[in-house]
């Protein structure tokens, strides 16, 4: 989720915070634009549009240089850092950044202590993290590290790297890990798997924490956090196919043009999980190469479907 997701989504509310997609940090202080690209809202007192806070995710081993980088994305206004220890790319694995540093619980230990180190104490160092790479021998030795180190927060996605994204998620393996962060007052959130309200419900209940982070689910149903947070109705197909046609302008507006039409059929597939529509939607502009293509597609989209209501 960019900037622009960000914003277009967490206006209809629900949302406590967002974290940015991982800066990947290897042995360098990146440049103040690069935290910039990634998180323009660092401009806006690391605000959305709608005043949701968005705190900057790193992601790297070499605790000196997660160190310098978190120290500069703080000083740059993030609330905080969050790491990284959860993605499974084989590229981002290989070079040892990810969930590949699950299998070495004193690597977490030492980013997340050299991090901790170097930014001000009233800014909370967060960490997310799976249940293992392979399997879950480790899940209390890494959520140990994590909290010997002085992390503040604990994001569980509750699957291990080999499971990839394939459900079920193991909500109850948080349990564990809240287990022993609550002995330490450090509060656990889980993620993984929750697509609606009774998911959400499920997912607390089987895990036993109160916080929950949303993924894929934020992107399927665009006002997820407002249905469960507030009890909104969940959109209709023709209120998100705004959604889809606004975040469309709001990239040509900010000369995304390229980009826009791949970014539409990526979000049309995540909606397919909520919406039938959107798999037909997806079969008409599958082939649309450019944006004003694909805005004409999606407005056409929308006067059918207010022919058919
Ligand atoms: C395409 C893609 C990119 C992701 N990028 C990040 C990332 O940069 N940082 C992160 O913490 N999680 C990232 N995630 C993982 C999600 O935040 C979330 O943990 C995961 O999808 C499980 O939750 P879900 O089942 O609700 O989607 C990514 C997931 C996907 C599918």
């Amino acid at each position: 989720m960019d900037a622009t997701m960000r914003d277009l989504i967490t206006r209809n509310g629900g949302f406590d915070l967002c974290v940015t997609e991982f800066l990947r940090v290897v042995d360098e202080l990146l440049p103040p634009r690069v935290f910039l690209r990634l998180c323009p809202e660092l401009q806006q007192a690391a605000r959305t549009p709608a005043g949701t806070p968005v705190r900057l995710q790193l992601l790297g081993n070499n605790p000196e240089a997660m160190a310098a980088n978190a120290a500069r994305a703080v000083e740059l206004g993030s609330p905080g850092v969050d790491i990284n220890f959860g993605c499974p790319a084989r590229t981002v694995n290989k070079s040892r950044g990810g969930a590949i540093l699950l299998t070495e619980p004193e690597t977490l230990y030492r980013v997340v202590r050299a991090v901790r180190d170097a930014v001000p104490g009233r800014h909370p160092v967060t960490a997310k993290m799976r249940l293992g790479f392979e399997d879950r021998a480790r899940l209390v030795d890494n959520t140990r590290a994590l909290l010997d180190a002085g992390a503040a927060e604990i994001v569980v996605h509750a699957r291990t790297k080999v499971d990839g994204y394939k459900p079920p998620a193991y909500w109850d393996q948080i349990g564990r890990v809240a287990e022993i962060a609550s002995t330490r007052g450090v509060p656990v959130v889980a993620n993984g798997e929750v697509w609606s309200r009774a998911d959400y419900d499920r997912c607390r209940a089987e895990s036993g924490v109160a916080d929950v982070m949303l993924g894929r689910g934020a992107l399927a149903l665009p006002n997820l956090a407002a249905v469960i947070a507030r009890g909104d109705t969940p959109w209709s197909w023709s209120r998100t196919l705004e959604a889809v046609i606004e975040l469309g302008s709001m990239d040509i507006e900010a000369g995304r043009e390229r980009y826009m039409p791949s970014r539409t059929k990526q979000w049309l597939k995540y909606l397919e999980r909520a919406y039938p529509e959107a798999r037909d939607c997806f079969e008409r502009v599958k082939r649309v190469r450019t944006a004003a293509e694909m805005q004409e597609q999606l407005c056409a989209g929308r006067r059918r479907s207010i022919c058919a209501a």
